[in-house]
């Protein structure tokens, strides 16, 4: 492949994103972590540090998600009330000179899924919320129509979920190129609704690493799944080679394993991740618990233990305390 940063440069020219995050996010050696779940190299990726004002793993995807928008755009997602995908929405809108309109259903009550509640209503334009998940559709059509009375309106999907954005989650990618001195054996990280890790597949492939990508599904299966990944991972090379730059990909699978995490439902902590988020809280590392929590268990498992050099996406930035909207 040519060279991963001069490809870096190649899309971002090509695309023209926005510029939202601080690039590149540092990759951390983490060796109490790695010897504490007993594995030979542990690596953070710190998306969580892609943006003082809101960072996460949905910073990359917005960059293409609101490129072109002309200024007092109304970006209107969906999300839970605990949404970290409608809270970096809701901020970055604000920083192309935009605004949002979220629909949101209710989630399991954790204190980062309140955090996040509470900076999404300081954030957004405007939060319609479905009573129960069901009415979902009802709360979306809602946000659309009220938004329109805001100004010109933009659709970003769950989870930002769009070829486009897989685009730049590519990036995030590609960036170990200059982080890592061999490949790591595996990148483990939460599947939700598998953008992040359609981009991740997309860039081992493009770098020819037989790392593989393990996606740690934390969210219903009809949401996160292999299917969608792998949908999104191909979508997003087609919409690169309509630009004549060409990512190969195997015909057959593309290097994603998932993996069950789930237990309960979508923001149920689970035992497991609870387990998991206190041994990392003892190496620094703060988990939330519906997704960082449920994918890092997913490394203290004893069948993991033919994986040893691991690069660890944590995505989950802890939001920067918003005061309350006035009533
Ligand atoms: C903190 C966090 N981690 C991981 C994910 C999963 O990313 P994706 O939806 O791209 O699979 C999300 C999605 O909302 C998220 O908010």
């Amino acid at each position: 492949m040519s060279d991963p940063a001069q490809l870096i440069e190649k899309i971002r020219a090509t695309l023209a994103p926005c510029s939202l995050g601080d690039w590149p996010t540092p990759l951390e050696p983490a060796p109490g972590l790695a010897s504490a779940i007993g594995v030979a190299e542990l690596a953070l990726k710190r998306e969580d540090r892609a943006s003082a004002s809101c960072g996460g793993n949905k910073v990359r995807g917005l960059e293409f998600l609101f490129a072109g928008a002309p200024p007092d755009t109304v970006f209107v997602t969906l999300g839970g009330t605990g949404s970290t995908h409608c809270l970096a929405t809701a901020v970055h809108a604000a920083a192309v000179g935009g605004r949002a309109v979220l629909a949101q259903f209710p989630q399991h009550d954790t204190p980062a899924s309140r955090a996040v509640a509470a900076a999404c209503r300081a954030q957004a334009a405007l939060v319609v919320r479905a009573r129960v998940r069901g009415s979902l559709p009802l709360a979306v059509l809602a946000a659309w129509r009220r938004a329109g009375a805001l100004g010109p309106r933009r659709w970003i999907p769950g989870g930002g979920a769009h070829p486009r954005a897989v685009v730049g989650q590519l990036l995030g990618g590609l960036e170990l190129a200059s982080q890592v001195a061999a490949p790591p054996d595996a990148i483990v990280l939460p599947l939700g609704t598998g953008g992040t890790a359609a981009g991740l597949a997309l860039a081992v492939a493009a770098l020819g690493w037989p790392t593989r990508i393990v996606g740690v599904r934390v969210a219903p299966i009809f949401v996160a799944n292999r299917w969608r990944t792998t949908w999104l991972a191909y979508a997003a090379r087609r919409l690169l080679a309509r630009h004549d730059i060409r990512i190969p990909l195997p015909a057959s699978r593309i290097p994603l394993v998932v993996v069950d995490g789930l237990g309960p439902g979508y923001g149920h902590p689970t035992p497991e991740g609870e387990a998991a988020g206190r041994l990392a809280l003892q190496h620094g590392l703060v988990l939330d618990a519906t997704y960082g929590a449920k994918a890092f268990a997913f490394l203290m498992r004893r069948a993991t233990r033919n994986v040893q050099r691991v690069v660890f996406w944590h995505t989950f930035a802890v939001p920067v305390p918003q005061p309350e909207p006035a009533p």
